[in-house]
């Protein structure tokens, strides 16, 4: 993507489509429906492990199927797109390329700060294109921030706010969530921190520096969560540190009050989009000694995207899922690492790791290092700090230490996986 926001179709022009292969067919099926000749790329297999639901899918698309990763990716592909567990992506996204493909990889980029080490080493060994598919930057208020932001509109960014808040019913959550070790079930909040960060950086072209992390505990009291499986806290907040000096205020949650928010103070004007009526309105506010004459104090309108308004208009999550697929393509055709590439990832996958660190630290800051260096990379090589219960060694999933759901909330949480089809514990 170039400084304007704009990409070319042409590029796609008479090239061979790319043959892609998405292994996760839940989230996994918005990129297998994105992968068509629009951006010039071409679904050719899935994977996973969950038998009915890719025989289903396979038959949806007409691909060829496999339930065994490493059998998927002898298919004869030149990308592969994660969408598996979230805490799985970088060991997967390691052997995709060291088998030579290029990957895309939802979020997190990875669980550990080693596994972050080595996905850094992998795709430079590799020099295949990894994309980190955050979505949220594309949105079309999002990406219309980036493009006033780099005209200088707001001047110097000072101060910012990302927000991913998603409550849901408990029957909700366990639908999604199905097995008791699900990660949905034990993975603190703080590490899904990418859908809040992501815009952020991506306006203001900053980087993290440090992290400090202000948990909202576990609430019993909520049926939503004491009525489900999950063992962690309601939400968080993180505050960062920006390579620029900035300070970010990441907020993600269950607390009610569904929504996606992103605020920009720069040090001649704020931006963000709209918290009430149409959230998808960008508001820009100048202040009246600072504005250009006959320019408004406020405005208040629905940005177009830069570029492909109309196919974008047709995808998910706000036009995001079309970038993603459109981005990475673009990446394997001109042979260059795209915008969210493989660092950026990682560092906002980073401010969760860190971030829960902080947590179970009283909030202290901590850092988040620059994976581009090998010489930062090599202190977290052998660093394997994580809440998974399935790991040895793990630490806690909540501030308040390890969860017991109650007796009524296992019962019915086994009930909402077997409606699902689920057939394990
Ligand atoms: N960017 C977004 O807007 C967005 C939205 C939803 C989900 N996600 C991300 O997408 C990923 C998948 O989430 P989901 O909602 O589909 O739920 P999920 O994590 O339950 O689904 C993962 C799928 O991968 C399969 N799988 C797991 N391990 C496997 C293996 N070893 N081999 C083959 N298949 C395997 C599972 O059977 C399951 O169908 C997560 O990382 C999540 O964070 C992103």
């Amino acid at each position: 993507m170039n400084k304007s926001g704009k990409t070319t179709a042409a590029s796609k022009k008479n090239a061979k489509p790319i043959r892609v292969g998405v292994i996760g067919v839940g989230r996994g099926q918005s990129f297998a429906l994105g992968a068509t000749d629009l951006v010039g790329m071409k679904l050719v297999a899935l994977c996973d492990t969950w038998k009915d639901k890719l025989d289903e899918a396979g038959k949806k698309y007409g691909v060829s199927t496999y339930t065994d990763y490493d059998k998927f990716l002898e298919h004869d592909m030149d990308a592969v797109v994660l969408a598996n567990y979230f805490h799985q992506h970088a060991p997967f996204a390691i052997k995709a390329l060291d088998a030579g493909l290029h990957v895309m990889s939802e979020c997190a980029a990875c669980h550990t700060m080693a596994e972050g080490v080595a996905l850094a080493r992998a795709v430079e060994r590799s020099k295949r294109i990894y994309m980190f598919a955050e979505n949220y930057p594309y949105a079309a208020y999002n990406q219309e921030m980036r493009r006033l932001y780099l005209e200088g509109r707001v001047g110097k960014f000072v101060y910012g706010e990302g927000e991913y808040i998603h409550p849901d019913t408990a029957e909700v959550k366990m639908a999604r969530s199905c097995g008791y070790n699900h990660w949905r079930n034990w993975s603190p909040w703080i590490y899904y921190c990418t859908h809040a960060i992501a815009p952020v950086m991506f306006i203001t072209d900053t980087m993290p520096v440090s992290v400090s992390t202000f948990v909202v505990p576990y609430d019993f009291d909520d049926p939503t969560i004491a009525m489900t499986a999950r063992r962690y806290d309601t939400g968080a907040a993180l505050m960062l540190k920006m390579d620029n000096g900035a300070i970010v205020k990441a907020l993600q949650g269950c607390f009610r009050g569904h929504g996606n928010f992103v605020r920009i103070h720069g040090n001649h004007g704020l931006m963000e989009n709209c918290r009430t009526g149409n959230r998808s309105h960008l508001r820009v506010w100048r202040e009246p000694w600072e504005k250009n004459p006959g320019e408004p104090i406020e405005q208040i309108y629905s940005p177009d995207f830069p570029a492909h308004h109309d196919l974008a208009m047709k995808a998910g999550h706000g036009g995001g899922d079309f970038f993603t697929n459109f981005h990475f393509a673009e990446a394997i055709r001109s042979g260059r690492q795209p915008y969210l590439d493989v660092y950026r990832g990682l560092a906002m996958s980073m401010c969760g790791i860190q971030g829960w660190r902080s947590a179970l630290a009283g909030s202290a800051p901590m850092e988040v290092p620059d994976f581009r260096k090998e010489s930062v990379r090599k202190k977290y090589e052998n660093d394997g700090f994580s809440p998974d219960p399935t790991r040895q060694g793990h630490v806690p999933c909540s501030v308040l230490g390890e969860i017991k759901p109650s007796k009524k909330a296992l019962a019915f949480s086994r009930a909402v996986w077997r409606k699902q089809g689920y057939k394990g514990e």
